[in-house]
C-alpha cells in the first residue's frame, strides 16, 4: 500500500476496506463451510437490500413526507441523531435551573444584550422578549454558583447593569427592581472583584496583536495532518494552553456547546485510538487523543442541532494552530455516525444521550523525519467568487 492509499484508508470506511483488501494484505485461512455459507447468504441479503434501497431512493427523494416515510420504515440511520436532539431539548427545558443550562442561557442572552448595546444608534427599548428569561437564568446561576461560574457571573452582571442603565423603563416595571435585588446578591458573591461594568468594551481596548498576515499564512502552511509522532509524553499544560486558544473561537450566540476529553494513557486511551476507523495504521503511536464532544442540551429547538459541529470545528482549528505554536502537531480524525461505534464511544467516555463526539484530534510531537502528505490545496480563485 502506498503512503497515499494509507491516508485515503484513514479517511473513510469504504476506502479503508479497499485498502485492507489490497495486494499486500495477509493471506487469510479458508473459513469452514457453514461460515462461508452464512457469509454467502448474508452477502446475498445485503445485495438485495442494496437493490431495494436504490429502487426506493427516487421515491423517497421526491418529497419530504416520502423521505420521512422512507426513514421510518427502511432506514434507522437518523434514529440516534433524533434521539440525541430530543434528549437535548428535554434536558434543556427540564434542567433550566442547573448551572450548566443556566450558563448556556446566560451566555446566549447576555451576548444578545451586548449586541443590542453595541448598536448604533442606541435603542432605548430592546430585549423585552427575553429579559425575563435572562434574569431567571441569572438568578439560577447565582444560586447554583460554583467557583467556575464567577467570571460568567461578573460578565452577566456587567452587561445587565449596562443594559438597565441604557434602557428606559416605566416606573411600574418590575425588571429593573428585580435586577437591583439580584445585583446586590451578585456583588456580595463577587466581593473580591471589581464591579465596575467592563462589558461591552470599545474595540480599541481589545488586545493588540503583532501577528502579521505572512506569519499567519506560514502558520497555516506549517500545520499539516501528522500521523508519525514521537513517543515522548505531551505535557498537560500544553494541551491546556491550546484549549485556552480554542475557547476564544466564535460560537453561535457564544454558547460554546462543546468540551474536550483528553486521554494520554490507560485502557480508555487504547480503546479510543482504535475506535474511529481513520486511525488505522497509526493508532498505537498517538500520544494524546482528544475527543471533541458536542452538547445538544444547549438548545431548546431542533433547528440548532447542527451548531455543535460548526462551533466545535471553529474552536478545533484554533486549537490545532495553537498546538503548532507550542511545537506540537495534530491530525483531525473523522467520527462518522455509525450506531454500534456511537454506543461504544458513549460507554467509553460516559456520554449523556444528548452528547455526541463531533470528531477526534490526535496530538503529539511530530517526528522530524516522518513523512507528511503534501495535500495540495485549492487556489483562491477556485474557492472565492465575487458576485
Ligand atoms: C473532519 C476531518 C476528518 C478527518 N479524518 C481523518 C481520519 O479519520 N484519519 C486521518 O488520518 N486523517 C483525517 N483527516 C485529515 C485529512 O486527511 C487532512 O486534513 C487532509 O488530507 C488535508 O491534509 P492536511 O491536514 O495536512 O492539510 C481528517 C480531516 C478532517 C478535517
Amino acid at each position: 500500500m502506498t503512503a497515499r492509499q494509507r491516508i485515503d484508508a484513514a479517511d473513510g470506511p469504504a476506502a479503508a476496506a479497499t485498502a485492507v483488501r489490497g495486494s499486500d494484505a495477509q493471506p487469510t485461512r479458508r473459513k469452514p463451510l457453514y461460515v462461508r455459507a452464512f457469509g454467502f447468504a448474508r452477502h446475498k441479503i445485503e445485495r438485495l437490500h442494496h437493490r431495494i434501497d436504490l429502487a426506493l431512493l427516487p421515491l423517497a427523494a421526491s418529497s419530504p413526507w416520502l423521505a420521512k416515510t422512507y426513514y421510518y420504515f427502511f432506514s434507522s440511520e437518523f434514529n440516534r441523531e433524533q434521539h440525541a436532539t430530543v434528549a437535548g431539548r428535554l434536558h434543556h427545558i427540564r434542567h433550566e435551573a442547573s448551572s450548566e443550562v443556566a450558563s448556556v442561557i446566560i451566555r446566549r442572552n447576555v451576548h444578545r444584550l451586548e449586541k443590542g448595546l453595541c448598536m448604533v444608534p442606541a435603542r432605548k427599548v430592546f430585549a423585552l422578549d427575553y429579559i425575563d428569561e435572562t434574569l431567571r437564568a441569572f438568578e439560577n446561576l447565582l444560586q447554583a454558583s460554583s467557583a467556575h461560574d464567577v467570571s460568567l457571573l461578573k460578565y452577566a452582571h456587567d452587561v445587565l447593569g449596562s443594559y438597565f442603565s441604557a434602557t428606559e423603563w416605566k416606573e411600574s416595571a418590575q425588571q429593573p427592581r428585580r435586577f437591583a435585588r439580584l445585583s446586590d446578591q451578585a456583588r456580595a458573591l463577587l466581593h473580591a472583584q471589581d464591579c465596575t461594568p467592563a462589558a461591552p468594551a470599545v474595540h480599541a481596548q481589545l488586545p493588540t496583536s503583532d501577528v502579521t498576515y505572512d506569519q499567519l499564512l506560514t502558520l497555516a502552511q506549517r500545520r499539516a495532518s501528522v500521523r508519525n509522532f514521537e513517543s515522548r509524553a505531551v505535557p498537560r499544560e500544553l494541551i491546556e494552553r491550546a484549549v485556552a486558544v480554542a475557547a476564544q473561537a466564535p460560537s453561535a450566540c457564544n454558547r460554546q456547546p462543546m468540551r474536550y476529553v483528553a486521554v494520554a494513557d490507560g485502557p480508555v486511551k487504547t480503546a479510543l485510538v482504535h475506535l474511529p476507523m481513520g486511525t488505522a495504521g497509526y493508532a498505537d503511536g498517538i500520544p494524546v487523543m482528544l475527543a471533541v464532544v458536542g452538547d445538544l442540551s444547549a438548545y431548546p429547538y431542533e433547528r440548532d442541532r447542527h451548531i455543535i459541529y460548526i462551533d466545535a470545528s471553529l474552536a478545533n482549528m484554533q486549537l490545532m494552530l495553537a498546538l503548532e505554536t507550542l511545537g506540537l502537531a495534530s491530525c483531525s480524525i473523522n467520527w462518522p455516525d455509525m450506531e454500534q461505534r456511537e454506543r461504544k464511544m458513549a460507554r467509553l467516555l460516559n456520554l449523556e444521550p444528548y452528547e455526541r463526539v463531533v470528531m477526534l484530534i490526535a496530538v503529539g510531537y511530530p517526528q522530524a523525519a516522518g513523512l507528511v502528505p503534501h495535500s495540495e490545496k485549492k487556489h483562491v480563485d477556485e474557492m472565492l467568487r465575487w458576485i
